[in-house]
């Protein structure tokens, strides 16, 4: 397949370290050196889905086709406030699509998991034109007592329109099970016959196992596919790299002996919008003009599961 068209869309909340630091044991000294965030967006009297609206919305005029077009559209998202119907029919009510809805977890590489299902289904010749909306909420799921955690997250949405082309090089896609690494759960409605205890906990995160998960995960699967597919690193453009921490990514960044200038980053400014965060970026740089035809694109993610996984991506 190929891109037609990026859109995002942001909370207008901006929530810097210093106001963080009034209500947490916290503060810009610790956290730009650890994270490199500086401020994050935050919903706070907006509905997550209209910022998925506005991105699809977005996205839909630059590839200039309208939602009659659309024969297939994916929604990545961890968390909203409903529990059905799904965040996918939700947008699709609002912007008047009827095509099939389907929402995946994949957590932070969602993006990459939605582009393999999009792209398996184009080359099974059951779709030709599908739209992908990552929208998501994070700063919902922490405890905001909890300054591990809360700082991190941003909320928004990164939305992208494929239709017919031949510039996706490879996807590839890797798990390493394991619900202990990161992690929140929520109590269901009770009936007569539960008999076992149960708990509501906010976000839980081993933060430094999850960091050398990443690092590793990123370094192996970039490595994996570049040679899979028969491509040198030198042939890269851009590293399109989940924003979940600027060490993590300057990591990965040593690791494959690559360039800075490689490797655009938003999480100065956005922190980690979990599978909202590669789309953003991606829409952010192609709005701004950054690529050219026939760049090469790599999209690096990983999250919670463990998944993760690298797309190649010819603009
Ligand atoms: O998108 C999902 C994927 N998630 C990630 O990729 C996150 C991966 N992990 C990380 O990015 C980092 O592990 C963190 C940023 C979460 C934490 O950084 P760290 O360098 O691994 O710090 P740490 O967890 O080892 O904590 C070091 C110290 C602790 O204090 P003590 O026990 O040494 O006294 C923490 O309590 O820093 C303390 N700390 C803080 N201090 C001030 C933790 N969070 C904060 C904070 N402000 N916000």
């Amino acid at each position: 397949m190929k891109i037609l068209g990026t859109g995002s869309a942001i909370p207008t909340k901006v929530v810097t370290n210093q106001m963080l630091s009034e209500f947490l044991d916290t503060s810009e000294e610790w956290i730009v050196p650890r994270t490199g965030i500086h401020s994050r967006h935050v919903i706070s009297s907006e509905n997550l889905e209209d910022f998925g609206v506005k991105a699809a919305l977005n996205a839909l005029e630059m590839s200039g086709l309208g939602v009659e077009d659309i024969d297939y559209f994916i929604c990545s998202n961890v968390v909203n406030e409903y529990v059905t119907p799904s965040m996918s029919c939700i947008i699709a009510s609002k912007i008047g699509l009827t095509c099939p809805c389907v929402d995946i977890n994949c957590a932070c590489p969602g993006f990459i998991y939605a582009l393999d299902i999009a792209e398996s289904r184009y080359l099974a010749g059951k779709s030709k034109n599908i739209l992908i909306v990552c929208v998501e909420e994070p700063t919902r799921m922490c405890s905001w007592e909890d300054r591990s955690t809360c700082v991190l997250f941003g909320d928004g949405a990164g939305a992208v329109v494929l239709g017919e082309g031949d510039n996706i090089k490879g996807i590839e896609l890797h798990s390493q099970p394991d619900p202990n690494k990161i992690w929140e759960t929520r109590t269901l409605e009770p009936t007569p016959y539960i008999t076992k205890e149960e708990h509501s906990t906010p976000m839980q995160m081993r933060g430094r196992e999850v960091f050398k998960f990443a690092v590793n995960a990123s370094t192996r699967d970039v490595e994996s596919l570049l040679s899979t597919i028969g491509m040198k690193k030198e042939e890269v453009g851009y590293y399109m790299v989940h924003q979940a921490n600027k060490r993590i990514i300057d990591a990965i960044k040593q690791y494959l002996g690559e360039s800075d200038e490689k490797f655009p980053t938003n999480i100065e400014d956005h922190g980690n919008s979990s599978s909202a965060s590669c789309p953003i970026l991606l829409d952010e740089c192609n709005r701004r003009g950054l690529f050219k035809k026939g760049d090469i694109l790599v999209f690096s993610a990983f999250g919670a599961g463990l998944l993760s996984g690298v797309a190649v991506l010819e603009w």
